[in-house]
C-alpha cells in the first residue's frame, strides 16, 4: 500500500554561548576560527519542536515553520538533508507493515513541520534549536547509527551554533583541523545536572529582528578586523581552558569573569569591524552597568551577562535566590513598556536542568 506515513517528533532547546563563536574559516562547511562553549537551556523554554514524516505519497520535500511554508532550496537545508540521507539505514515498522530499504531514502520525500515556542522575530537565536532539532529528528526517522557528536557536525552545516544544541548542559564546539570539517563538532563538557543551581534570565530588550545577520557580520569582521585575529589566536584558546575548569569546579566567580569579558570582546570585535556592527543598544549597556555595579558591591559576583548578535541580555544568576533579586532589580530599573524599550522577560527557570 502507498497509504502509510511514518513520523518522528523531537524537541530541542536553544543554547547560549559563554565563549563566543564569531568568524568562519570556511563559509560553505561552516568551520569556525575558534572553539566556543555554551550552555543549553531547559527544554521547557526557548525550544523548537519538529515533526518529520515520510510517505510514498509525498511528491517533494516540503517544510513549514510556525505553520508557514518555507523553502528547502537553500544550501544549508540541502547540506543537512544530503548528509543525513547519505547515512540512512533500513527501517522496519512491523505493526504498520512498513519496510524502508536504505537506498529507498534517496527517492522518498519528506514533510517537515517545525514550531518555535518563542517568537521567531524576537531576536533570540532560533536557528540553533531549529537545525539541531531538524537533524536529530531526521536521524531518528532514518535510523542513523551516528552519535550526537557526529550528528552535531551535520547540524553545524545548517547553522554553526546549532551543533551545540545536540547536547544538554555545558557544551564545547571544537573547531577542528580537517579541511572537510569532519572533526568540527560538539562534545558535552558537563550534563544538565552538574551545575543546576544556575538560573538563566533573558531580558528581551527589543523584539525586532537583528539588523546584521551573523553570516554577513562574521564575513565583514574576518575581512576587516585586526582585533579578531588577536582574539581567535591569543585570547579564546586560553579562555576555553579556563572556562572548562570553571565549569568543572562550579566556580561562579571565574565563570562570570570569563563569560562577561568574552561577550564584551565579541562586541568590541563588532565595533572593530568596518563598517562597524552595533548589536547592543543603550538599554543593553545600562543592563551591563547595573549588573557590574551589583557584582562589585558584593563579596563575590552574583550574576553573569552575555549578549549575542542582538540587544537582548542573557543573564545567569548563581542560584534561585539571586535570580529572584535580579528580577526585582530589573523590573525596578527597567520597567517594561515605559521609559525603556524593554518588552518582556523570558525566564529560564532552573535554566540548565532537564
Ligand atoms: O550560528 P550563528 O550563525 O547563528 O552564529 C551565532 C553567533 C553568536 O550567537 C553571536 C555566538 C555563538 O557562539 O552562538
Amino acid at each position: 500500500s502507498e497509504k502509510w506515513v511514518l513520523m518522528v517528533t523531537a524537541r530541542t532547546p536553544t543554547n547560549i554561548a559563554v565563549i563566543k563563536y564569531w568568524g568562519k574559516r570556511d563559509e560553505k562547511l561552516i568551520l569556525p576560527i575558534n572553539d566556543s562553549i555554551s550552555v543549553t537551556l531547559d527544554p521547557n523554554h526557548l525550544c523548537t519542536t519538529t515533526t518529520v514524516s515520510v510517505s510514498p505519497s509525498f511528491v517533494e520535500d516540503r517544510m513549514w515553520l510556525n505553520g508557514k511554508e518555507i523553502s528547502l532550496q537553500g544550501g544549508r537545508f540541502q547540506s543537512c538533508l544530503r548528509e543525513i540521507r547519505a547515512r540512512a539505514n533500513d527501517v522496519e515498522d512491523e505493526k504498520k507493515g512498513i519496510k524502508i530499504k536504505k537506498e529507498d531514502w534517496q527517492k522518498l520525500h519528506l514533510q517537515i513541520a517545525s514550531y518555535n515556542n518563542f517568537p521567531t522575530a524576537a531576536g533570540l537565536a532560533s536557528s540553533a534549536a531549529g537545525f539541531a532539532c531538524l537533524v536529530f529528528s531526521l536521524a531518528k526517522l532514518m535510523n542513523l547509527k551516528e552519535d550526537n557528536s557526529q550528528l552535531s557536525a551535520i547540524a553545524r552545516q545548517g547553522s554553526g551554533s546549532a551543533c551545540r544544541s545536540l547536547y544538554g548542559g555545558f557544551v564545547k564546539w571544537i573547531m577542528g583541523k580537517e579541511e572537510n570539517g569532519s572533526d568540527s563538532l560538539a562534545v558535552q563538557l558537563a550534563d544538565e545536572k552538574h551545575w543546576d543551581d544556575l538560573v538563566i534570565i533573558i531580558a528581551v530588550v527589543s523584539a525586532r529582528q537583528k539588523e546584521t545577520s551573523s553570516t554577513s557580520g562574521m564575513r565583514d569582521t574576518v575581512e576587516t578586523s585586526a582585533l579578531i585575529k588577536h582574539r581567535a589566536k591569543e585570547v579564546v584558546p586560553k579562555r576555553i581552558i579556563e572556562m572548562e575548569t570553571a565549569i568543572k569546579n562550579r566556580d561562579f566567580a571565574s565563570f562570570t569573569r570569563l563569560a562577561c569579558t568574552d561577550s564584551n570582546q565579541f562586541h568590541a570585535v563588532c565595533l572593530d569591524t568596518y563598517p562597524p556592527i552595533f548589536y547592543m543598544n543603550d538599554t543593553s549597556h545600562r543592563i551591563i552597568s547595573c549588573v557590574e555595579k551589583w557584582n562589585r558591591s558584593e563579596e563575590t559576583p552574583q550574576v553573569a551577562y552575555t549578549f549575542d548578535a542582538g540587544p537582548n541580555a542573557v543573564m545567569i544568576a548563581r542560584d534561585r535566590k539571586t535570580a529572584a533579586l535580579l528580577l526585582q532589580r530589573l523590573l525596578y530599573n527597567f520597567p517594561p513598556k515605559s521609559d525603556t524599550d524593554l518588552d518582556s522577560y523570558v525566564i529560564g527557570d532552573k535554566s540548565i536542568l532537564q
